[in-house]
């Protein structure tokens, strides 16, 4: 069975037919454009264009997106346009392109791939997964279960957010190197592990491209390892959870 992830992001929604059994994609990924501001109508309309890009690929959708989901409700807007908070996400994919949806947290979706089909594949015990791009998202599952809504990105640290001290946008934006990143990155991880104590870390957003840079740096008494799906995780996760609708 083949169904369609999309994963929410600040510049581009990802889409990619998944199929569902084994978590390959069935296709490349294809880039839309967030438009701008990217209002709940605004993001539909995306949806619409993308579910009439694959007319063959039919069922339940997958859609990921920025945002706390509580019984099917954005509750929260860090990164995106503050109308999302309140907006039932899977009745606005169903408004647009009349299929039923999943619609969950974009981490929580990255971190489902990665445990049923990439870096955490048969890992017991816990493991956090930590994605970093415009702002860090965090999911954290006990022996394959996901605690949904966890926003790690957001614990404060030194009097300041997580995610505006070491999201892979604040690297461009402050121009780090990869040392100073790093050791951005090394805090957030020798915190959540003196609160969770976990037996995995997997690192996923974009910025995994350039794992050889500061993989190397990572310092931390868990095992940290880099998404296997890199920035196709949330695409298929999002398609993961559509098929256990
Ligand atoms: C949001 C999270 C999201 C993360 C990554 C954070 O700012 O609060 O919900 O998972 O960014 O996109």
């Amino acid at each position: 069975m083949r169904l369609l992830g999309i994963d929410t992001g600040g510049s581009s929604l990802k889409a990619a037919p998944v199929d569902a059994t084994t978590g390959a994609l069935a296709s490349d990924i294809v880039s839309f454009p967030t438009p701008s501001p990217a209002t709940p109508t605004a993001i539909g309309s995306v949806v619409r264009q993308i579910a009439a890009a694959y007319p063959g690929v039919t069922g339940p959708i997958g859609f990921a997106f920025p945002s706390v989901v509580k019984a099917g409700v954005a509750c929260t807007a860090a990164n995106v346009d503050k109308s999302w908070i309140g907006t039932d996400g899977a009745r606005l994919v169903r408004d647009a392109t009349g299929r039923p949806a999943a619609f969950l947290n974009d981490a929580d979706a990255a971190g489902l791939a990665e445990l049923r089909v990439g870096a955490g594949r048969g890992q017991d015990g816990t493991v956090i997964m930590l994605t970093f791009g415009t702002g860090i998202g965090s999911a954290i599952f006990h022996d394959g279960h996901l605690l949904p809504n966890t926003e790690f990105g957001h614990m404060e640290i030194r009097g300041m957010e997580a995610e505006h001290r070491a999201a892979a946008r604040i690297r461009t934006i402050d121009q780090l190197s990869w040392e100073e990143w790093a050791r951005r990155v090394n805090e957030v991880l020798a915190r959540m592990h003196a609160l969770f104590w976990p037996d995995l870390f997997i690192l996923g957003g974009g910025v995994t491209e350039n794992w050889a840079s500061f993989g190397p740096l990572l310092e931390s008494p868990t095992r940290i390892v880099p998404a296997e799906l890199g920035n196709t995780a949330g695409v298929v996760g999002a398609a993961l959870a559509a098929a256990e609708l």
